[in-house]
């Protein structure tokens, strides 16, 4: 075999090409390119999807974030608690809407905000929390709901590597009411571009969003917020359209190649994702631990087999933060596993030989590299 490319979106569009150019080929038709018929029909099968009232599209999950929170009303003066263990972009994006990011420490067990330590972050200025269902497993929402209850804040869903995961039975999302997707290319569900939603039930806050996404018109160059330009093109819409019908298939096929790993890899001395009982996780990454991983990772690039990091620094420890003062030893738990981490190759499209030689050579190099 030569080798195991981390992903393959060639190899992910080849099967539905003729549904995905059938699609392209009815938007440029139509004449019609931003918020039309096609945007409104994926809102609307997005949220029946994902057990939400309502879907909002917009630009990209970063602004899904922040318009999120300006929807809510969060902005300058405002704490935001999230993890430090995520894509910057969900504390940049807190920032974009004038709040502070605060960062809370893991749960070592699943890398996602430690509802304990989202306690000890309140202050009276926490006005949302905003945990993030890393890798496509779930937080364990219900303390954290509990909190954003007996607080009087809203909880935001980080929910951009999570499309169909789900918590005690119900997909994640809009749980707490609000959460953010991202529809980046290499996400469960992905455009062919940029793209991402708000999930939402309160009917006011979703045309607060539809406003605040398209400049904060009200109707045609009525502008009632100050919005920004946060619009899905109708050819993203359409694709994923095409795409959102083959979400449960890709997930149950990510869910097999982790059990293929995870019956694998047992005893190699690596530290493997464990499914809480409360989750039904989907698999965007599958995070293994190694004590010495750098040297892991080099030598699985030596046989041709590519990994990642998800994510090397801590973002209280990122540059783009430093006005927050964050310091090494904050969050320990976050530090410690941004050391260890390695993100193997999963996707759906990967065969189950592929898999097995991947788990080959991490069970032959794990015990050994130094
Ligand atoms: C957890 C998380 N939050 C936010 C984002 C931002 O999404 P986007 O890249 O679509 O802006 C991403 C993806 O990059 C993500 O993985």
């Amino acid at each position: 075999m030569s080798g195991v490319p981390f992903g393959d979106l060639r190899a992910h569009l080849s099967p539905i090409r003729a549904e995905i150019d059938a699609a392209v080929a009815r938007v440029l038709d139509s004449g019609w390119f931003i918020l039309g018929p096609e945007g409104e029909a994926f809102e609307g099968e997005l949220a029946a999807a994902l057990g939400a009232k309502d879907a909002v599209a917009v630009a990209n999950g970063t602004e899904a974030i922040q318009l999120a929170l300006e929807a809510l009303g969060v902005g300058p003066g405002d704490e935001v608690v999230t993890s430090p263990l995520t894509a910057a972009f969900t504390a940049l994006a807190v920032q974009r809407a004038g709040a502070r990011p605060v960062f809370a420490d893991l749960d070592p067990e699943t890398l996602n905000v430690s509802p304990e330590a989202v306690a000890r972050k309140l202050t009276p200025r926490t006005r949302a929390l905003l945990p993030v269902h890393l890798y496509g497993h779930p937080s364990d929402l219900d303390p954290l709901l509990d909190i954003s209850r007996s607080r009087g804040i809203p909880l935001v869903e980080d929910a951009c590597q999570a499309h169909g995961a789900r918590y005690k039975g119900r997909p994640v999302g809009s749980l707490s009411g609000i959460g953010a997707l991202s529809f980046y290319p290499t996400k469960n569900l992905g455009a062919f571009g940029d793209g991402g939603a708000v999930l939402v039930n309160d009917p006011g806050v979703a045309s607060k969003l539809r406003r605040l996404r398209n400049g904060g018109q009200a109707d045609r160059y009525r502008h009632l917020d100050p919005g920004i330009n946060s619009r899905l093109d109708e050819i993203q819409a359409a694709v994923l359209r095409v795409k959102l019908r083959h979400l449960g298939a890709w997930n149950e096929r990510r869910r097999a190649l982790a059990a293929l790993y995870l019956a694998q890899l047992e005893g190699c001395g690596l530290e493997l994702p464990r499914e809480q009982p409360y989750a039904h996780a989907v698999y965007h990454l599958f995070v293994v631990r190694h004590p010495r991983r750098d040297a892991l990772m080099a030598a699985l690039r030596e046989r041709g087999i590519s990994t990642l990091i998800h994510y090397p620094i801590p973002l209280h420890l990122q540059p783009a933060f430093a006005s927050l003062g964050g310091r090494p030893g904050d969050c320990p738990i976050a530090e410690a596993a941004a050391a260890e981490i390695l993100s193997l190759p999963l996707y759906p499209e990967m065969s189950d030989e592929q898999a097995r030689a991947v788990a080959s050579a991490v069970r032959d190099l794990a015990p050994r590299v130094s």
